[in-house]
């Protein structure tokens, strides 16, 4: 079978680290015919093991009739306007979290793919990593009950190169950067959607900068969801720790006969306490950055292509996180919880 042709547009942290692995390990079905970034060094650096073609416009990448598909791995300021030129040119689409800015931003975004036909998966990679697909399915089989309480907790270090944290990068620009509560929250917000299997009915939350040399953009976020079904989760995010302070990422979810709890930088990744024992299966990969569920991720979005079928996450799941996440941010400025159905 012919390979794919495969466009990557913004060639930067997630691409390198992330994509363009899942590109190479998925090579026998996939094949990099463009890159797109605006640091030409990034585009071409990312385009040479391929021989691909590199630009620093990415309709460069749109333009060419042998890439079906692309990966839009720009910041999230980008989203809307890549992904609604991608679908008007007929490519499939693999768009980093968070979809976008706001609702009205992912709704366009959404419909724009709807009515070319295109696929839309939005890169909420967590779902794909095996420790909580298995977490998943042991939920789906009954082993803890009705899931009842969910936390999920992440802190990150500001050991990164210090322009992370200045308005010279995105990340570090209040006006094009939604900070923790978009870049890492909406992981969370989807996951305890995802494992509760409930709507959320409200949240309430705390935001805050807590970096000296930050200048504005939030790197604390802690919120709570109160979820239709009877279930509350929460989730903590802090982007603060000291420099060389490791990755920390803790899942806890209670049910109404057992709990599972899956932790980063612990012996026992994944364990299981059900009424017929505990389980300590083998060590599984970090939670937070799984190069195996980038390399799923894709494969999802190259299969639903080629077998004609529904993504197993359509756009509306990634909306749904993002309309927790963004009503946790107004309930922290307003200070009172927010009704789902005042985000409508
Ligand atoms: N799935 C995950 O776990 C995960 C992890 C990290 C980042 N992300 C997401 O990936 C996205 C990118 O984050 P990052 O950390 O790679 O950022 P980054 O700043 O490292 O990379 C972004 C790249 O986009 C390029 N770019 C900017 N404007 C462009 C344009 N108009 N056209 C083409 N390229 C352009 C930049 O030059 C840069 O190389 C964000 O949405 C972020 O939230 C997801």
């Amino acid at each position: 079978m012919d390979r794919m042709g495969i466009g990557l547009i913004g060639c930067g942290g997630i691409a390198r680290s992330a994509h363009l692995p899942a590109i190479a390990a998925l090579c026998e079905h996939v094949e990099l015919r463009a890159t797109a970034d605006v640091d030409a060094q990034a585009a071409e650096a990312a385009a040479a093991p391929w021989g691909a073609a590199h630009s620093t416009d990415f309709r460069a990448v749109l333009a060419r009739p042998d890439i079906a598909a692309v990966i839009v791995a720009t910041p999230e300021y980008l989203h809307a306007e890549q992904v609604s030129a991608a679908a008007a040119a007929g490519k499939h689409v693999l768009c980093e979290k968070p979809l976008a800015r706001t609702l009205a931003e992912a709704d366009r975004m959404i419909d724009a793919c709807a009515s070319a036909g295109v696929h839309l998966l939005i890169g909420h990679s967590r779902r794909f990593t095996r420790r909580y697909m298995e977490i998943r399915a042991a939920i789906d089989c009954g082993e803890i009950g009705a899931v009842r309480l969910l936390r999920e907790n992440e802190r990150r270090s500001r050991g990164r190169p210090q322009v992370w944290w200045t308005p010279a990068h995105w990340t570090g620009n209040p006006q094009i950067s939604g900070g923790a509560p978009m870049i890492n929250a909406v992981h969370e917000t989807d996951l305890l959607r995802w494992f509760s299997g409930q709507e959320a009915e409200s949240v309430q939350a705390e935001i805050n900068v807590t970096i000296p040399e930050n200048v504005g953009v939030i790197d604390f976020i802690s919120l709570t969801v109160r979820f239709r079904g009877g279930a509350t989760g929460s989730a903590e995010v802090l982007n603060n720790t000291p420099p060389g302070y490791p990755a920390f990422h803790q899942l806890d979810i209670y049910g109404t006969s057992g709990a599972i709890r899956a932790r980063d930088h612990d012996l026992t990744g994944l364990a299981r306490f059900t009424d017929s024992g505990t389980e300590y299966p083998a060590q599984y990969e970090m939670l937070l950055h799984s190069l195996p569920a980038y390399a799923r991720e894709l494969a999802e979005l190259v299969n639903a292509i080629r077998r004609d079928r529904a993504l197993v996450m359509p756009p509306a799941e990634a909306r749904a996180a993002l309309a927790i996440t963004l009503a946790a941010i107004r309930s922290a400025h307003e200070g009172r919880a927010i009704d789902m159905g005042e985000m409508a």
